[in-house]
C-alpha cells in the first residue's frame, strides 16, 4: 500500500525520507544495536558463586594494618562513615599538577548531585625524581585528594595502577556505591552520569558499565611494548570489555575483582584486564554509546550535556564545556537532537581524518626512499 501512495504522489518525498532515515541508521544504528542487541547473557555457575561468597566476606584488615606496604599517601579517612554515591577515582600522571588543579576547578569540584554525595579523588604512582615526590608531598596537604600507589607511574605499569586503587577502593571506601575509573585527560560530565545510575536503581549490583570494546586482540608483535605473549594469554580474542579512559563498576564488582586479581595475567593493558577479571566473575559489560571511549567528541553544548565522557581534553575546552554545561540553560529536545548530530557527524569526520592521515603517513613510510 505504502508503495502505490509513492508512486502515486511525489516519489520525492519517499526520496527524501528514505534519505533522511538512512542518515539517522547510519550515524546511530551501530549505537543502538549495540546498546539493546549486543547483549549476552550473564551465567552463574558454582564458580562464579563461590567468588561471590568471596567478596561478600572478604577481609580487608590485613591491608588496613600494613597500608604502609603499598601506600604513600592513603586518604585513608576521607571515606569514613560517609555514604559515597559515586566515587571518581581520577588516574593521573604524578608530574601533571597542573591539569589536577584544571579538574579540581572544574568538573572535580562537585560534592554532591541532586543530594548525593560524591568524592572525586586522584590516583598516581610515584614519579621518577625526588623533587616531583615533593611538590605531590605539598598539593597533597593542601588538597587531601591523592592516593598514591607505591609503584613506578610509568606505561607498563598501569594493570599494577588499577589494581592498587581498586584495592584502595574496596579497603578504604567500602561504602561508596559506584565507582568511576576515568584518565585525567576525559571531560566527565557528572551530572548526566549520576541520572543514568540513578535510573539503574533497582538494580546496584553487578553494574560494569562503559564503552564497550567488542573482540579485540591481543598484540602478538614481538617487537611492540604492549606484546602479549601466547604463553601469557593463548585465546584470540580477549573478551568484552569496557574502554580504560572512563567506566564504571558497582562496589560488589570492585570485591569480586580484588577476588579474582592474581588469576589473571597482568601483561595485558589494564581495560582489558578488568574485562577478564568481569569475565571470570560471570558478569557481562554494559554498553552506552554515550561513553566516548578514546574518541575525542567535538564541542557542542547541548551534545556535552547528554554525553558522559569525552577524550582528550584541552584545558581550555574543560574550562568552556564546564562553565557551559552548568549556567543553567537546559537544551530543549531540538536542541539535544541537533547538538548530537553535528558532534556525531564532526567526530566522525575528525576520525576518518586522523585514519587518512595515519594510512598516508604508513604508505609514505613503505613506498618512500
Ligand atoms: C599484614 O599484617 C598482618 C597483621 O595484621 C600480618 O599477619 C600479615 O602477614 C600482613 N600481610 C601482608 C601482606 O603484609
Ligand atoms: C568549588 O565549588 C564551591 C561551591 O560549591 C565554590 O565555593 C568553590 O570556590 C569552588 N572551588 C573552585 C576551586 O572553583
Ligand atoms: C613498575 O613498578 C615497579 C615497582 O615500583 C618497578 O620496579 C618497575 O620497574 C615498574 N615497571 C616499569 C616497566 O616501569
Ligand atoms: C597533563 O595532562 C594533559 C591531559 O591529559 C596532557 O595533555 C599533558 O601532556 C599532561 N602533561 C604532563 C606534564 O604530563
Amino acid at each position: 500500500m505504502q508503495v502505490t501512495v509513492c508512486r502515486l504522489r511525489t516519489h520525492q518525498w519517499c526520496f527524501i525520507l528514505f534519505n533522511v532515515i538512512l542518515f539517522h541508521a547510519l550515524l546511530f544504528g551501530a549505537d543502538f544495536v549495540e546498546e539493546y542487541f549486543l547483549h549476552a547473557l550473564p551465567y552463574v555457575n558454582m564458580k562464579v558463586l563461590e567468588i561471590k561468597d568471596k567478596a561478600r566476606k572478604l577481609n580487608t584488615e590485613p591491608l588496613r594494618s600494613n597500608l604502609s606496604k603499598y601506600y604513600i599517601l592513603s586518604q585513608s579517612e576521607v571515606c569514613k562513615g560517609k555514604n559515597i554515591f559515586l566515587l571518581s577515582l581520577i588516574f593521573s600522571s604524578p608530574g601533571n599538577e597542573t591539569r589536577r588543579n584544571l579538574i579540581r576547578k572544574t568538573w572535580g569540584n562537585v560534592t554532591s548531585i541532586r543530594g548525593h554525595p560524591i568524592l572525586t579523588l586522584f590516583a598516581l604512582g610515584m614519579p621518577i625524581l625526588v623533587t616531583t615526590q615533593q611538590e605531590i608531598d605539598r598539593e597533597s596537604h593542601k588538597n587531601n585528594d591523592i592516593i598514591e600507589g607505591i609503584f613506578l607511574d610509568s606505561a607498563e605499569n598501569q594493570t599494577l595502577k588499577l589494581i592498587t586503587m581498586t584495592q584502595w577502593a574496596v579497603t578504604f571506601c567500602p561504602n561508596a556505591l559506584f565507582i568511576l575509573k576515568v584518565e585525567e585527560e576525559m571531560f566527565v560530565n557528572l551530572p548526566g552520569l549520576v541520572d543514568y545510575l540513578l535510573n539503574l536503581k533497582e538494580h546496584l549490583e553487578d553494574i560494569y558499565v562503559g564503552r564497550v570494546i567488542h573482540q579485540d586482540t591481543p598484540n602478538r608483535d614481538p617487537n611492540s611494548q604492549e606484546f602479549v605473549p601466547l604463553s601469557e594469554y593463548p585465546e584470540k580474542y580477549y573478551p568484552d570489555y569496557c574502554s580504560g579512559g572512563g567506566f564504571i563498576m558497582s562496589q560488589d564488582v570492585a570485591r569480586m575483582m580484588y577476588v579474582v586479581f592474581k588469576e589473571v595475567p597482568m601483561i595485558v593493558p589494564a581495560d582489558v584486564f578488568v574485562g577478564i577479571c568481569a569475565k571470570s566473575t560471570g558478569l557481562i559489560p554494559i554498553h552506552s554509546s554515550r561513553f566516548s571511549g578514546k574518541r575525542h567528541i567535538r564541542y557542542n553544548r547541548c551534545c556535552y550535556k547528554f554525553i558522559f565522557t569525552s577524550s582528550e581534553t584541552t584545558d581550555a575546552e574543560m574550562l568552556l564545556a564546564w562553565k557551559e554545561i552548568n549556567d543553567g540553560k537546559e537544551c530543549t529536545l531540538f536542541e539535544t537532537y541537533s547538538g548530537l548530530i553535528s558532534c556525531k557527524l564532526l567526530t566522525y569526520l575528525d576520525s576518518f581524518k586522523r585514519f587518512h592521515i595515519g594510512t598516508v603517513k604508513n604508505n609514505a613510510l613503505y613506498f618512500g626512499d
